[in-house]
């Protein structure tokens, strides 16, 4: 089967404890349920796509030790074709995460092996650009391996999608100009109008901006196509120029509704789905390819874990009629 995706991006073991609340600075709380298992937003996406039944490549560094050779092995039986640049300098990405019972959650990353990716690795990997059709990335690699990645992705015509997740403290606009299609969050929209635009929105306040001040923003960020996820209030969706299939310049997709236990790689679960649905040749709207990663990701929540609660198409299908 021909690439259609290629994630270039982070695998983080995931470390994670429940808790009743998260503690102040100071405190110290019992958390419960200890559990360990695959992340990384790379990866989480990575996986999440593969399960929409698309061909995936995951392109990503680890440590020569043992989560990464656990992280390889279980990439091979998700499917994904992954290609890992192996560091012996620094050991595989860890996470620290805590889950409230709201399903909310906390995360603390040690990138390590992430933020060595090489943009020689990659350039090395660009056979395997030619063929495919869109290319996902993420922030939690070192700037020079995304631009790289974003470079591969221009030369060879793919859609290339970044989820500036998280922002990352040297992010520039040069790198946003790289890009088809930005999806940030509502917490990394606020983040990138500050760092831009210079326009104070709040975090909780966007969501309940008006459809054309949210357009207006999204136009000055980027000149592609700019998805903002919005949890529970679903997503806005802002078109420039190319319109990708859809009729209006912006309009917003709702949510499904859903009982949340753990929101970890939600919003991975929306971008490999996403990634996915610009792939697929039979998904001839944008605006069917959001609302099928709103669904993906809304039952990402109704999981434990991040890239393990990854549904796979057949179960949205049946999910969600
Ligand atoms: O988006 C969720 C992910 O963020 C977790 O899996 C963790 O590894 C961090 O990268
Ligand atoms: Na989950």
């Amino acid at each position: 089967m021909a690439t259609q995706v290629i994630v270039v991006g982070s695998y983080n073991q995931d470390h994670v404890w429940q808790v009743d609340r998260f503690p102040q600075p100071g405190e110290t709380r019992r958390g419960s349920g200890f559990r360990t298992g695959p992340g990384g937003k790379g990866f989480n996406q990575a996986v999440a796509c593969a399960r929409q039944d698309v061909a995936t490549v995951f392109i990503g560094a680890r440590g020569k030790d043992a989560l990464g050779e656990g992280a390889a092995a279980l990439a091979e039986r998700e499917g994904l074709m992954g290609c890992w640049q192996v560091r012996e300098d620094v050991p595989t990405g860890t996470a620290a995460i805590l889950v409230e019972a709201s399903g909310q959650n906390q995360i603390i990353v040690d990138l390590a092996a992430n933020e060595r990716l090489d943009p020689d690795f990659l350039r090395a990997q660009s056979t395997r650009f030619a063929d495919a059709r869109v290319l996902l990335v993420q922030l939690e690699n070192n700037l020079d391996a995304t631009r790289a990645a974003l470079e591969l992705g221009g030369e060879h015509n793919l859609t290339c999608v970044l989820n500036p997740a998280p922002v990352h403290p040297d992010l520039d606009a040069g790198l946003l100009g790289l890009v088809d299609v930005l999806t940030p969050n509502e917490s990394e929209f606020a983040q990138l109008c500050a760092r831009f635009l210079d326009a104070e929105v709040a975090t909780d306040d966007v969501a309940s901006l008006d459809d054309e001040r949210l357009h207006a923003l999204c136009r000055r960020l980027c000149n592609g196509s700019v998805v903002v996820t919005l949890g529970r209030h679903g997503s806005f969706v802002s078109h420039g120029a190319a319109r990708r299939g859809d009729e209006a310049d912006c309009y917003r997709v709702a949510a499904e509704t859903v009982t949340p236990v753990d929101t970890t790689g939600a919003g991975d679960a929306f971008c490999g789905a996403l990634a996915a649905g610009l792939a697929s040749t039979d998904s001839a709207r944008f605006a069917d390819a959001v609302r099928q990663a709103g669904r993906v990701a809304a039952m990402s929540t109704e999981r434990a874990g991040a890239a393990v609660a990854m549904p796979r198409r057949d179960e949205v299908a049946a999910r969600f009629r």
